[in-house]
């Protein structure tokens, strides 16, 4: 099984909730199953751009005019897209460590996001829509607040979204650990908060550590 691993969080590993989360979560997992392959992406080590125009034509060029020949301004401009697509078509499993940044998921994340999920690397059109081209089956967030969100919360803008943007390419399986009520100032539980997201990252691993 492949597992890529994105980290979006600036924050060092002493510090992060979320990257607490991520070494259970991975620790569990190689425990189980030691042939399991992770692929460490750090966002913010290699930060991927925004997409500009000249990006978008080679992006939808072909969608739009298969006989489409890119630029090499354009070629230029898809470069993060075409260094850093693969590693998401060969995963099995993707996992995203992040923390909530104003109800939602850091920019960086977007960001990429926006750079990898691109036709003709993850996805193609058929006469129904979207074909997927890839064989990503879950997605896993690790995830902390200092806020508390409750099921289905109105201020959450970070599943939503993630849950929209994956099931656009197929990939309807979410699985959350979500380290919640972070500020101990406001919430008197946030320790045990934190002790349940751990045992979810552990179980989640456990899981999936099954499946190979
Ligand atoms: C720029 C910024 C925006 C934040 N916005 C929110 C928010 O909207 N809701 C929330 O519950 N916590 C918010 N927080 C708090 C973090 O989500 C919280 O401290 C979390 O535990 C950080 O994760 P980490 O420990 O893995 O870095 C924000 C923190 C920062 C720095």
């Amino acid at each position: 099984m492949n597992v890529l691993h994105v980290i979006a969080n600036p924050r060092p590993a002493e510090t992060s909730v979320s990257k607490k989360l991520a070494f259970e979560f991975f620790a569990a997992l190689m425990e189980k199953n030691p042939d399991v392959v992770v692929n460490n992406v750090d966002l913010y080590q290699n930060k991927p751009p925004y997409v500009s125009s000249e990006a978008l034509n080679y992006f939808w060029g072909p969608v739009v005019n298969p006989a489409y020949i890119p630029s090499k301004a354009e070629e230029t401009a898809a470069n993060f897209s075409n260094n850093n697509a693969q590693a998401l078509v060969d995963a099995d499993v993707l996992v995203l460590t992040m923390p909530v940044w104003l109800n939602s998921f850091p920019a960086i994340l977007k960001a990429w996001l926006d750079q990898v999920l691109v036709p003709g690397k993850l996805f193609t059109f058929g006469p129904d829509g979207v074909i997927p081209i890839h064989h990503l089956r879950t997605v896993v967030l690790l995830v902390s607040s200092d806020s508390v969100y409750k099921e289905d919360d109105a201020t959450d803008g970070l599943t939503p979204a993630i849950r929209a943007i994956f099931s656009y390419i197929g990939v309807d399986d979410i699985q959350i650990a979500w380290a919640d009520g972070q500020d101990a100032s406001r919430h008197f539980d946030s320790e045990q908060r934190r002790e349940m997201a751990l045992e979810a990252a552990r179980e989640i691993a456990e899981d999936l550590a099954e499946q190979v």
